[in-house]
């Protein structure tokens, strides 16, 4: 993997323009419809990289990376496809399957289960820390994600088909990510609608 040239401020001054960090982080959104062409796997691996440089309360380093190769992805997107067919049938299923298909990238996060509820919670919460991280060098080298959580991800067969022991660790996202052919726009309500002021 190359190295990542990002410099940490405290070793040679250097440090990302504030502006250039902000724009970042408004600018990502979630990508619905992608371009063919995969994202090269060094831009996976580099944000794999950067993503476990999350604060983890104790240094718990919680996150598990499942990176999908194509006969994984399909077979997820044909159980998908079962799932959807069951509720909604076949001709939805078809259409699931043939969008599923066309997504060129994958990737399964989790995150491993502490034996009390509190540091279950924390290794979560890092894990999503981890998620942002990715998510936003991700956006930096223009390529984006769709983070999904639907039902696919909380069947059983999902983790035999990853090889992942639902005792040991829980889902934090199921992950698209390639070039977007399309970037949607995201509204949020003003900032005051959301912060107390406390004397
Ligand atoms: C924990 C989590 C789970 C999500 N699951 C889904 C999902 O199952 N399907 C989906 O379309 N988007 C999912 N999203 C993406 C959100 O819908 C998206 O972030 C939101 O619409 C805001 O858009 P933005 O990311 O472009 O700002 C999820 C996001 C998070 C943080």
């Amino acid at each position: 993997m190359s190295e990542i040239t990002f410099s940490p401020i405290h070793t040679d001054g250097q440090r990302a323009a504030p502006s250039a960090v902000a724009a970042l982080i408004r600018s990502r959104r979630t990508i619905h419809l992608f371009k063919p062409e995969p994202a090269p796997r060094a831009k996976l691996l580099a944000a794999l990289d950067l993503a476990r440089w999350a604060p983890n309360h104790r240094l718990t380093e919680p996150w598990r990376f499942y990176v999908l190769g194509r006969d994984t992805a399909e077979a997820v997107a044909r159980l998908n496809a079962d799932i959807v067919a069951e509720k909604r049938g076949a001709r939805a299923a078809q259409a699931k399957l043939d969008r599923w298909l066309s997504m060129p990238g994958w990737l399964v996060v989790t995150f491993r289960i502490a034996d009390n509820l509190v540091d279950t919670q924390e290794n979560y919460a890092a894990c999503c820390c981890a998620v942002q991280n990715m998510q936003l060098y991700l956006w930096s080298e223009g390529i984006g994600m769709k983070w999904g959580t639907g039902k696919v991800t909380s069947d059983p067969r999902f983790f035999d088909l990853l090889g992942i022991d639902p005792a040991q660790e829980k889902l934090v996202g199921m992950f698209w990510y390639g070039y977007p052919a399309e970037i949607p726009q995201s509204p949020r309500k003003p900032v005051e609608d959301f912060i107390t002021e406390l004397g």
